[in-house]
This record gives C-alpha cells, structure tokens and sequence, in this order.
C-alpha cells in the first residue's frame, strides 16, 4: 500500500524505467498524464481502475491519490519524463507526506537530455558547454532576462513553443548573440519527432509548424548535430 510516483521517460515507451514497468504491471489505480504513451497505459492488469490527468486538476489529483492510498491500494502515478523536473511532483508528494500516506518516487528519462539526444544534441561537450540553464517558458514575465541572456553553455526552455518569438527578442534585447544556434525538438523520441535548427534570431519563424510538445535548446552544442548527419544511431528505439 504505497503511492509511487513513476517516471514514464519522454516519450518512448522503451524510455520507461524497469522498475517503473514492473509497478504499473502489479498496480491496483494507475493515475496518468494527458502525453502517456497507450502502451504503458495498457500495461496496468486489466482490472486497474485507470485514471487520465486531463479530467482532473492538480489539487483533485493529490487529493485522489491521498484517497487511494489512505485505502491501502497500491496508486502508480505516471507522470511524463521524471515526475520532478517540471512535473509538479514536489506537490504531490508533499500532500501524501502530509496526510501520512506512504510514498515512493521512482525516476524517469528526463526530457532535458533525451529529448535534445534524439535529435543529436548533446546538452553538454567537453570544450563547447560546460553549463546548462533549464527554464520554464511558460511565463516569460517571470523571468530575469539579463541573467540568462549572458549565462554561458547551453539554455533549454520547456513548454516555450507558444511564446517563442517572445523569448528569443527577450534575449536577443538583452545581448545574446542572434547568430547562436538553436533548435526546436517536438514529440521527442517518438514516432512523430520533428527537429528544425536555425539561427536564435530566426528559430520561431522556423518551428512554426510544429506542436507541443516541444524543447528549445540554445547554444554551440546545437551545431553537433550537424556534423553527426546519418552517422548518428539516435536514441529513438520505437520501431
Ligand atoms: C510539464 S513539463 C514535464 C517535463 C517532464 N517532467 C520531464 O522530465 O521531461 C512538459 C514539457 O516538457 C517538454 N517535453 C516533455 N516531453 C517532451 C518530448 N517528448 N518532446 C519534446 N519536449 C518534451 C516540453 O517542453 C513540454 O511542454
């Protein structure tokens, strides 16, 4: 009887932990997120009361799984990537220690390196990066944009797609070099990825066509790709 937040990967349902597959596999509530991969979903024995994230908000949600686990079921909460890099998890186990109900965080492939890897970006490399900023696009007001347009090594926005044009002029205002490459990586390390790199300056007029969801990464360590061309044996194991 214990809560486990579970990291499904980012995207790939190969992606997922052993150990996260082994407990979605025994799991009497399986409680997921909108983006889960069918296949993982799927694996829950079919008796499982299944829940999907999108019906719910994130207060219902932490107090469902106080509910499950106050009942003495075995809850797997499947989040998308690693339940605590912007994944809200820190909620959800603060509310579960708060009412006393046992819990267990078993981490996934993050989408900040996997993502990027798919597409042939290492986020770090000797001589090129040696420093990565990750940053919520979500509100581009909150952010301090003279810090990071000076940080050095690699920038990677999450969830920045729709204020896109907004961030780059952020930074190129504040001094970044609108010649710096970058890349959009949407629907990373699935069937449907789709990558464009560009200048900083004209990444947004290049990604789009492209949907959520999706990771900026802005730095030197986007031109590797380039030169990895078909030699790379990228990450994406889905057939
Ligand atoms: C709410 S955050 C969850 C991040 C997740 N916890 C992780 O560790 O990857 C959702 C954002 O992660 C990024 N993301 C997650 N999966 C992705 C994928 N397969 N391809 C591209 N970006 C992805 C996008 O920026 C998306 O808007």
């Amino acid at each position: 009887m214990t809560v486990f937040l579970v990291g499904a990967g980012p995207g790939d349902p190969g992606l997922i932990t052993a150990r996260g597959r082994e407990l979605i596999r025994a799991c009497d509530v399986l409680v997921h997120d909108r983006l889960i991969a069918d296949e993982l979903v799927a694996e829950a024995p079919a008796d499982a009361i299944r829940v999907g994230r999108e019906r719910l908000g994130q207060d219902q949600i932490s107090r469902l799984l106080v509910l499950y686990g106050r009942r003495g079921l075995d809850v797997v909460r499947l989040k998308g990537g690693d339940p605590f890099v912007f994944g809200r998890g820190g909620e959800e186990v603060l509310a579960l220690a708060e009412a006393g109900v046992p819990f267990e965080v078993v981490p996934g492939v993050s989408s900040i390196s996997a993502v990027p890897a798919s597409a042939g970006i290492p986020i770090t490399h000797r001589g090129v990066s040696s420093q990565v900023t990750i940053v919520s696009g979500h509100d581009p007001d909150a952010l301090d944009w003279k810090a990071l347009a000076c940080t050095p090594g690699t920038i990677v926005f999450f969830m920045a797609l729709g204020a896109l044009g907004e961030i780059v002029a952020r930074l190129v205002e504040h001094g970044r070099d609108p010649t710096m490459p970058a890349a959009v990586v949407a629907s990373g390390t699935s069937a449907d990825q789709r990558t464009v790199t560009a200048s900083l300056a004209g990444i947004a007029h290049a990604a789009e066509q492209l949907a959520p969801p999706a990771l900026v990464v802005i730095g030197e360590v986007v031109r590797i790709s380039a030169l990895l061309g078909s030699r790379c044996e990228m990450i994406p194991v889905h057939a």
